[in-house]
C-alpha cells in the first residue's frame, strides 16, 4: 500500500494510520479520504490486522476538519453528495468494519476531524487536545455523521450545545462527557491505545466482530439522510459563503441574521 497522503505501520496485529498533512493540520480533502478508504478496507481484509489505530501527523493536529478550500464554492448538489459520498466511503465504513478502531486523538479534532474520531469504535486523547464541531460558525451544519453521533456519544443537551455555539472543550470535559474513554499524555497516547489493542487482540475476533454488529445495531436512524440533506442546502445560502469566505480570508464572518 503506499499513499501520498496518509501512513500505514503493521505491527504485532495492530494497524496504524497516521493522516499525514501536517501543513494543513491533516484537514481531510477528496484524496485523503479516497485514500483511508482504501486502507481501511486492505487492513480489514488483512487477517494479519486485529486492532486499527489512526491518529495525525505532528503533534498540533489529529484532523482540522474536511478541506474548507476543498468545498466554499460548491453548490447545493455538490455540497449533499460531500457529505453523502463521504459518510459512504469513510465514516460508515469505519463504523461498521469487523475489525475495531481506535482513535487517538493527538491534537485539533474538529469538524469533519471529530467526526472520523466519532466513528472509530473508540477515542484516546492526549492532554492538550481540543475538539469540536465549528461548522455552524462557518455557514455550515456537520455532514459526516456528527449531528447523530455527537448526541449517542455525550446526549443531546451537551451536543446541541456543542453544535450551537460550535465551541471547542478539552481533553478533561470531553473525558467526563464520555466523548473520550482516556486522557494521557502526548507521549504515551499511542504506548496506551497499543496496550489496549493487546487486551482486544486476545480476544475472539469472531466474537468482536459480531458485537461490533450488535452494538451498532442499536443505533440505526434515518438521521443521518436528514443530516446530508440539510447539510447540503447549506450551501446554497449567504451564510455559507460568508462563513467559508471569511475562514479562508482568515477574518471573523459576520452573519446579518434573518
Ligand atoms: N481546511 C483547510 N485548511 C485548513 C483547515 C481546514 N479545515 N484547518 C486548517 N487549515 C490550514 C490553514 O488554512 C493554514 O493553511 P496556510 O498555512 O496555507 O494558511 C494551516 O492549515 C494552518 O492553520 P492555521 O489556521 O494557520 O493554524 P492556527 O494554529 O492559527 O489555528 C485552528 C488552528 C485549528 C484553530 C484553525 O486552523 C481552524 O480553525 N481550522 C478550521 C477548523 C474548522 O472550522 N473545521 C471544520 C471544517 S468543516
Amino acid at each position: 500500500m503506499s499513499f501520498e497522503n496518509i501512513l500505514i505501520d503493521i505491527q504485532g496485529h495492530i494497524g496504524l494510520i497516521t493522516i499525514n498533512r501536517p501543513k494543513k493540520l491533516n484537514a481531510l480533502n477528496k484524496a485523503t479520504i479516497e485514500e483511508l478508504h482504501e486502507a481501511f478496507k486492505n487492513l480489514e481484509e488483512d487477517p494479519d490486522v486485529r486492532v486499527i489505530i489512526i491518529t495525525g501527523a505532528g503533534e498540533k493536529a489529529f484532523v482540522a476538519g474536511a478541506d474548507i478550500a476543498e468545498f466554499a464554492n460548491f453548490s447545493v448538489y455538490e455540497g449533499s453528495q460531500l457529505a453523502a459520498k463521504g459518510q459512504e466511503l469513510l465514516f460508515n465504513l469505519i463504523e461498521n468494519l469487523s475489525t475495531p478502531v481506535i482513535a487517538a486523538i493527538n491534537g485539533f479534532a474538529l469538524g469533519g476531524g471529530l467526526e472520523l474520531a466519532m466513528a472509530c469504535h473508540f477515542r484516546v486523547a492526549s492532554d492538550h487536545a481540543r475538539m469540536g464541531l465549528p461548522e455552524t460558525s462557518l455557514g455550515v451544519i456537520p455532514g459526516y455523521g456528527g449531528t447523530q453521533r455527537l448526541p449517542q456519544l455525550v446526549g443531546k443537551g451537551r451536543a446541541m450545545e456543542m453544535i450551537l455555539t460550535a465551541g471547542m472543550i478539552g481533553t478533561e470535559q470531553a473525558l467526563m462527557s464520555g466523548l473520550i474513554n482516556h486522557m494521557v499524555a502526548q507521549e504515551q497516547l499511542i504506548p496506551f491505545c497499543e496496550k489496549i489493542a493487546g487486551k482486544i487482540i486476545n480476544n475472539s475476533p469472531m466474537a468482536i466482530s459480531s458485537a461490533i454488529a450488535s452494538i451498532n445495531a442499536g443505533f440505526g436512524s434515518n438521521g443521518y439522510r436528514k443530516e446530508i440533506e440539510a447539510f447540503g442546502e447549506c450551501f446554497g445560502t449567504e451564510d455559507f459563503k460568508e462563513g467559508t469566505t471569511a475562514f479562508l480570508e482568515k477574518r471573523k464572518a459576520d452573519f446579518p441574521g434573518e
